[in-house]
Order: C-alpha cells, then sequence, then structure tokens
C-alpha cells in the first residue's frame, strides 16, 4: 500500500476551510485533485488525481504553513474491516506502510460519532498491538521518522497511515489538551497557552518569554492572556477600558490602562504585543503589522475573529495585508487554527526573517 493522499484532522465544521486550503496549496506544488470532506465529519482528505503527484505532494507539504488542518496523515484507501476481525486488515496495511514506527496512534474525528467510535477502538488496542508485533511492526522506535495512525471514521471503517515526526502534530487526535489553570481570570487563558506552545519551541520559550521581558496585552480584559505572561514572569501593561482581575494587578507586574487599544502607543518598545480585541480581522491584521514595522514590540501574537462565511477568504486577504505592510522588509509569519479557538484562528507575527525548521 502507498500512501498517496492526505488526511487531515480539523474542527468539526471546518472541513470546507480544510478543503480550500490543501486545495490551493497542493496547486501551488503544481498537483491537482479533489478532496472529500462531509460537512461536520472533523476530517477532510485530499486525493490528487495521479497518485505519484499525491505521494510527492506529502513529502514537500509543510504542516506549519497549514491554518486549518490539526494533523497530517498520509494514507491510501479506507479501509474495510470486517465485523468478526478488524485487527488482521489494519495490521497487513500497517506493515505494508513500514516496519519501524515512532508511535501508534488510534483515532478518531473529534465529533460526537468520534466519542462513539472511542469505545469501540480504545479495546482493540492491545489486540493491535499483538498483530502488528506478530507481523513483525515495531511501534516504538524513538529513531524512526514517522508515526502509525488508524483512524476510525465507522466501526468498520478506517483510514490506516503515517504521519511525519516534525511535520506533523506531536499531540493526539493534533488536539493540545490543556488543563484550566485554577488561577486565570478567564478560559481564554488556553488560546494563549496553546499559542505559545504552537508557535515557538521549548528553547524560543526559554529565550524569548523570559523573566524581566515586557509585554502590552491588548483586550486584556479580564486578564487570562495577561496572566499567561505574568506566569512567566513578564512585565505587562493591560489595555482594555473593562476592568481587570484584582490578583493580577496585585502581582506587581501589572498596569493597566484604560485606553483603546487601537490608539495606544507604548512609551517604549517592548518584547511583545499580545492582542484578543474583537474586532474585524483585517483591522488587527493592520494593527499588528503596524506593531511590528514600526518596531514597537518584536514579535506578536494576536487573535483573529473570523466571520461565520468566507473564513479562509478573510485568512487570505489578512496575509495580504501583513505582505502589504512588511512585505519588503522580511517577516515571519504563522496562522494556527487552534483547538481552544472555535470562530477564530491565532497568528505569529515577527520583523526577523527567520526560515520554517
Ligand atoms: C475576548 S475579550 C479578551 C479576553 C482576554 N484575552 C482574557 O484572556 O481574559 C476581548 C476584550 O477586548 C476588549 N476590547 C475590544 N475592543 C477594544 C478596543 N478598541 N480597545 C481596547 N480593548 C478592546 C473588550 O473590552 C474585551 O475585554
Amino acid at each position: 500500500m502507498s500512501a498517496p493522499r492526505l488526511l487531515l484532522y480539523c474542527r468539526a465544521g471546518f472541513e470546507k476551510e480544510c478543503a480550500q486550503e490543501i486545495t490551493a496549496t497542493a496547486a501551488a506544488a503544481g498537483v491537482r485533485g479533489f478532496v472529500k470532506g462531509r460537512p461536520d465529519s472533523g476530517f477532510a482528505i485530499f486525493q490528487a488525481h495521479d497518485d505519484d503527484m499525491g505521494v510527492e505532494l506529502g513529502k514537500r507539504i509543510e504542516f506549519r504553513r497549514l491554518v486549518f488542518p490539526r494533523q497530517l496523515v498520509r494514507t491510501g484507501e479506507l479501509l474495510a474491516l470486517a465485523e468478526g476481525d478488524r485487527v488482521s486488515p489494519i495490521s497487513a496495511a500497517a506493515r505494508s506502510l513500514g516496519s519501524r514506527f515512532a508511535g501508534l496512534r488510534i483515532e478518531m474525528p473529534d465529533t460526537n460519532d468520534g466519542k462513539s467510535l472511542s469505545a469501540l477502538a480504545k479495546p482493540l488496542t492491545p489486540h493491535l498491538e499483538k498483530a502488528l508485533a506478530k507481523e513483525g511492526v515495531v511501534f516504538d522506535d524513538d529513531r524512526a521518522t514517522e508515526r502509525l495512525h488508524v483512524f476510525f471514521v465507522g466501526g468498520l471503517a478506517c483510514h490506516v497511515g503515517v504521519s511525519t515526526i516534525g511535520n506533523s502534530s506531536d499531540w493526539p487526535m493534533g488536539i493540545a489538551r490543556l488543563r484550566m489553570p485554577s488561577g486565570s481570570p478567564s478560559r481564554s487563558t488556553l488560546k494563549l497557552a496553546e499559542a505559545i506552545m504552537q508557535f515557538l519551541d521549548e528553547k524560543e520559550r526559554a529565550q524569548r518569554l523570559a523573566p524581566g521581558m515586557t509585554a502590552i496585552d491588548l483586550g486584556a480584559s479580564p486578564g487570562g492572556w495577561t496572566w499567561q505572561l505574568v506566569q512567566r514572569g513578564l512585565m505587562v501593561i493591560a489595555v482594555d477600558n473593562g476592568a481587570m482581575d484584582p490578583a493580577l494587578l496585585e502581582t506587581g507586574q501589572v498596569k493597566h490602562r484604560r485606553d483603546d487599544g487601537f490608539h495606544y502607543r507604548p512609551a517604549e518598545p517592548v518584547d511583545w504585543m499580545v492582542c484578543d480585541m474583537v474586532e474585524s480581522p483585517a483591522r488587527i491584521a493592520r494593527l499588528a503589522s503596524q506593531w511590528i514595522a514600526q518596531g514597537w514590540c518584536a514579535e506578536t501574537i494576536f487573535n483573529l475573529k473570523l466571520p461565520m462565511k468566507k473564513r479562509w477568504e478573510e485568512v487570505e486577504r489578512c496575509r495580504g495585508i501583513v505582505d502589504e505592510a512588511l512585505g519588503g522588509g522580511g517577516y515571519y509569519l504563522r496562522i494556527k487554527h487552534l483547538y481552544h479557538d472555535r470562530e477564530e484562528v491565532t497568528a505569529y507575527l515577527a520583523r526577523r526573517r527567520r526560515e520554517l525548521n
């Protein structure tokens, strides 16, 4: 079995955006194909017209550049399973994809249907592990470059595929499950926590979100994003006409400015600007670009609230705005539909030229 198709996991309701994005990405790489993505199914599949081109695309595509997919798995045809023996066809398909994997993921769409499938799939795991071992498949090899995924889409149907370590999500089902910290004044805190994990690696987090660094939080009330920065020892100016959590102000690390986030300017350059204001995405993209262009901050993370329709087009429009503002000088932009994002995406923007690694 070869793996010419791309299986993309996403939040239910965003299959269309996944389809638009993967079609555009493939077309830019010279690959034509079509997408199967049933509304609210929680996944989409790109199939190139030509299998070899599909395999090639799977090798070249960069997961980090994709906005809407949570996970990227290269797979073959849908596997039909028999009631009495689900395990044998899966282990045979796995064997045809390789013999050494860095992990085994038994997964399903993040939907209500998916939840009921997990009751079926979980008990299958030990049987599958045994069958794979019998086939000579190693699925816990730390030096292997691919993970094995079994993605159930029905009781008797699954996709068997692989993801590449470093070019896919490390999280099971592509979902960053984070526990709500008890001290945070709002659940929004999880968005910034996830964004930081998504956009910065461990070393970058330690270097660039270090104690004593400075940040501005635009649209900060009641303070979930500020709380994340305070936890990391940053000094924060929280800009919002709304109230801030008094406990945050008592830390001595937060100054509250009751001001309009579009008019506020820092007295001196800061390390970070973060922004969670509920405003039109284009206006926020323009503002973030201005902060970077003017050197008011070195890096920024901002949330773009998307319209119900034309979400993909809106993301593209925001990309265009950033490019227009910063294209001449070089910039680094990444946009992701985070697990903790709903009708929104989160972006990271910095002035420096940085290669995707
Ligand atoms: C989604 S809430 C922010 C939640 C916050 N990030 C947290 O974690 O607690 C959006 C905030 O943006 C503020 N806001 C909207 N427009 C603003 C503007 N023009 N200037 C400053 N704040 C604004 C609102 O007052 C609101 O508190």
